[in-house]
């Protein structure tokens, strides 16, 4: 979809339908010459309600009126849900340029939403469907009186790089092996102009990767370490920000296989590598003046003759030994290695995204993304880009107990505790034993990354889930410094 800033007024654009919004206890801002969608809102037809349509008609433009609730409750993640629902009624009545007629006085936070929720509930996955005649809508403008080709632009880039994440995300893991992953990454890197290595699965065990690589070996499918780096260019008080991806492109559960019912979903688990690579993406297009290293670790978690095994015992980067006692809890194993090379790369603050338990599903569902971390500061900066994306995120604990739990009896640790307790927090702090006291925060998004009810998200599975609070959050680390 194109998308545009305007500051002619709607009617003049030439838009084939014309999106209104009215606030309670308010009179909408530019009625039609001869005052129609007062007289709507006169009749009970229209309403003020949050997310209530009515359409009319004039000079055969379309003219969508949406209800905004009161103006003190609205904010980006109102804005995101009323673009949503004025998209979908939009769609239906056949519309090829869409023109958003924005509030009066209302914050940049505001005009974005209206870019995001337009554009998520636009996206379709439909590469594996035959052409069904789709209209879709074409351009989307956003007309204000003032000048909002910033909030404009910078929404269409952050909106654009989720919904790629979403595309790999709901991906089939056929068509998207590790290797295709860093294929895909390597391209789009050359595209903004990001520096990109890729490790080989022979790499990463010679470099000693052996907690990573243990869980390759079990696939035909050999395993990735995709590395991005992007120097916006800023100083060197900036902190260097490791961005590190859990990319599990299929998670059979390996021989601690997983049951049939849900397996499938298990092509979802390499979401928290796709926000890392399309976060990265745009903070390049955006040109952000920040320092980040992104790493994705991109393998199979499969059975085999070559797999690993209940009770094998494993050494990871920095020396650590593991006793791998479930093969199902790959993500943390992979994780390690991924935080130990970003600490040995000179990470100076870390997060990590990744589907990581079906506890954090259990405890938080798909509202809020747990947060684990080791540093206050840190993780109110996650917290904070996370209210202003909307990406919820809710801090739960670390403890030294939990990390008690995972103490091992023939190796250093384990990678999972023989009672189905705190699951979540428990696999947290199996990461924060790896990033030690570097500032690092852990974003376990197994219930976020897929299958979520918003209005905006018409299209179930991938959610594209943290590419726009990661954005978010590396901008932040800069004003910090
Ligand atoms: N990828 C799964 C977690 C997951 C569950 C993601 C549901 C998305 C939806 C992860 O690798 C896993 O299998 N975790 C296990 C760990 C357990 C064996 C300690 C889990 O949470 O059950
Ligand atoms: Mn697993
Ligand atoms: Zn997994």
């Amino acid at each position: 979809m194109n998308v545009e800033a305007t500051t002619d007024s709607p009617l003049a654009t030439g838009a084939d339908t014309i999106v209104v919004g009215v606030f309670e206890g308010e009179d909408v801002a530019h009625d039609l010459p001869q005052g129609e969608l007062s007289a709507l809102l006169a009749s009970g037809e229209a309403r003020r309600k949050f997310k209530r349509l009515a359409v009319t008609h004039f000079e055969s433009k379309r003219v969508i009126l949406v209800g905004l609730g009161a103006r003190g409750e609205f904010g980006g993640e109102r804005a995101r849900i009323a673009a949503g629902v004025a998209h979908r009624q939009a769609r239906e009545l056949g519309a090829s340029t869409l023109c958003w007629e924005v509030p009066h006085h209302v914050s940049n936070e505001i005009v974005e939403g209206l870019v995001h929720g337009t554009l998520l509930h636009a996206y379709r996955f439909e590469r594996y469907k035959r052409k069904e005649d789709s209209r879709q809508v074409g351009t989307l403008l956003v007309s204000a009186h003032h000048d909002v080709s910033e909030p404009v632009r910078t929404a269409a880039i952050l909106t654009g790089a989720q919904n790629r994440a979403r595309d790999l995300g709901n991906t089939p893991a056929n068509d998207l092996p590790p290797a295709a992953l860093a294929d895909y990454a390597e391209e789009l890197a050359s595209r903004v102009g990001l520096r990109h290595t890729v490790l080989e699965e022979g790499a990463i065990r010679e470099q000693g990767m052996g907690a990573f690589a243990a869980v390759a070996q079990g696939s035909d499918q050999t395993a990735r370490l995709i590395r991005l780096d992007y120097d916006g260019g800023a100083d060197s008080r900036t902190p260097l920000v490791a961005l590190i991806g859990k990319a599990v492109t299929f998670d059979s559960g390996g021989i601690s296989l997983k049951p049939a019912g849900t397996m499938h979903e298990m092509k979802f688990d390499m979401c928290g590598g796709a926000a890392v690579i399309e976060a990265i993406a745009a903070l390049a297009e955006l040109r952000a003046p920040v320092r980040v290293m992104g790493l994705i670790g991109a393998t199979e978690n499969l059975p085999s003759g070559h797999a690993v095994k209940p009770g094998d015992i494993v050494r990871a980067l920095d020396g650590t030994t593991i006793e791998v006692n479930n093969t199902d809890a790959e993500g943390r194993l992979v994780l390690a290695d991924c935080v130990s090379y970003a600490r040995r790369e000179g990470a100076e603050r870390m997060v990590d995204v990744a589907t990581l338990t079906g506890g954090i599903v259990i405890a938080l569902g798909s509202t809020y993304a747990g947060l684990m971390s080791n540093d206050d500061t840190w993780a109110s900066a996650v917290e904070a880009s996370a209210r202003r994306t909307g990406e919820l995120v809710w801090r739960m604990p670390l403890h030294h107990e939990y990390a008690d739990m995972i103490k091992g009896r023939y190796a250093q640790i384990v990678n999972s505790t023989t009672k189905r307790e705190a699951t979540a927090l428990t696999a947290g702090e199996f990461l924060h034993h790896f990033a030690g006291e570097v500032p690092w925060a852990h974003l376990d998004i197994a219930g976020t990354a897929f299958d979520v009810r918003r209005p905006y998200f018409a299209d179930r599975g991938a959610t594209g889930f943290g590419v726009r609070l990661l954005v978010e959050l590396a901008i932040s680390a800069l004003a910090r410094s």
